[in-house]
């Protein structure tokens, strides 16, 4: 087999706590190799090497110097995510991003820029919306099931990750949030909607300035909030729509998932744009009655996207979770804070296409390289 064909071989930086699902997931993806797991803490990095039969594991500098590796998955923490990706791509390899792409815009764009000189290909968490659930809703909406979509209202709102994350104190940092952890999944579902978004007007709140950790070894010990854990948000979107959304670490009732979409002729409760399945409910006009769709696809899970990119890479094809749509959202979230600061409406001046849908029969666990 040639260098640039079969299975894309990649490698894990960041061995913490969602490289459980990504490792899980990547080992039933073929078009995907994973070769090494590398992480700050070495001992981490080979303890889920060995549970999810991954041939070596070590640290950054072994990971980057590995001839055999084509992209790197970097699951780090977000402060980490733009140094971790520049070096490697100084590397010579790919790169796939967590959720943000990283924490502000020059770092972001000098990462597009460094890949678009090498050659390389930038990808960037969530690529949930390539799941079944986004996918079918996106087909539907597509063929005229709710008419012209017109506004959107999207809500999640918990107590808060520092309830079960081991280590959430990046959750309430620059970086995390709930507006940097989880409006990425909300606001790139929009984008595929109804475009790139436009504007904001936001406020926020911070409801403590400490939390306690819940759970796991550090379970008790008192860490500072810096941002905010409440915000909402009116988006307006290139194609004329507006979505309201809320983001909440501070409420003790959890509603997630939360996306309506009002369009002339129905509307249309879609999946929790952080899962990649999940039915679609819909209600005609005139009707008070919702009918139930099932998604149609495989789910895959995590990962999905840099299946999208192996498959891209070797036919020569665009893929479709970008670093251009992580840029656009990252945009967006970074302007959404900045309205809370400033208690103004801010502009959003990066655009983002809407990537192509996927086929109907794609399917991340079939082999196809
Ligand atoms: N935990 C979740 O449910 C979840 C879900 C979706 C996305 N994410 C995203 O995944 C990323 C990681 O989140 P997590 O919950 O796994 O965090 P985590 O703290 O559990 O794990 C991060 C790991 O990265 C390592 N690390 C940090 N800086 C590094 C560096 N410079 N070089 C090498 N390794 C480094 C840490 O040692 C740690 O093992 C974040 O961007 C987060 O937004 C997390």
């Amino acid at each position: 087999m040639s260098a640039d064909s079969g299975p894309l071989r990649v490698g894990v930086i960041g061995a913490g706590k969602i490289s459980e699902q990504y490792l899980a997931n990547l080992a039933g993806f073929p078009d995907v190799d994973v070769r090494f797991v590398a992480d700050l803490i070495p001992e981490r990095a080979a303890l889920m090497a060995a549970e999810f039969g991954v041939p070596q594991a070590g640290t950054v500098d072994q990971a980057l110097a590995r001839d055999d590796v084509e992209l790197m998955i970097n699951l780090t923490i977000p402060v980490a995510h733009a140094d971790v990706a520049t070096a490697v791509l100084a590397a010579g390899k790919h790169v796939w991003n967590e959720k943000p792409l990283t924490l502000d815009r020059p770092s972001g764009q000098a990462l597009i820029d460094q890949a678009d000189a090498a050659g390389l290909v930038v990808g960037c968490a969530p690529d949930t919306f390539l799941g079944p659930g986004w996918q079918t809703t996106r087909r539907m909406v597509e063929r005229g099931d709710i008419g012209r979509p017109l506004t959107a209202t999207t809500v999640f709102q918990t107590p808060g990750p520092h309830t079960w994350h081991p280590n959430p104190d990046f959750l309430y940092q620059p970086g995390g949030g709930p507006l940097l952890d989880m409006a990425p999944y909300y606001l790139t579902v929009l984008t595929q909607l109804f475009g790139s978004i436009t504007g904001v007007a936001a406020r926020g709140s911070t409801g403590s300035p400490t939390r306690t950790i819940g759970q796991g070894p550090r379970a008790g010990e008192v860490f500072d909030v810096t941002v905010p854990t409440y915000v909402t948000a009116i988006y307006d979107f290139e194609t004329g729509g507006i979505a309201a959304s809320t983001f909440s670490f501070d409420s003790p009732l959890i509603r997630v998932g939360f996306v309506e979409i009002a369009g002339s002729e129905a509307t249309l409760a879609a999946p929790d744009p952080n899962q990649f399945g999940g039915d679609i409910r819909i209600v005609k006009s005139g009707s008070t009655v919702w009918e139930t769709i099932s998604a149609v696809g495989v789910e895959g899970g995590r990962g999905i996207g840099v299946v999208d990119i192996a498959r891209g890479l070797r036919r020569g094809d665009p893929h479709r979770a970008s670093g251009w749509l992580g840029l656009h959202v990252l945009d967006a979230m970074l302007a959404t804070a900045e309205s809370i600061d400033d208690r103004a409406f801010v502009t959003v001046s990066s655009r983002a296409s809407v990537v192509p849908a996927l086929p109907e029969g794609w399917d991340p666990t079939s082999r196809s390289l």
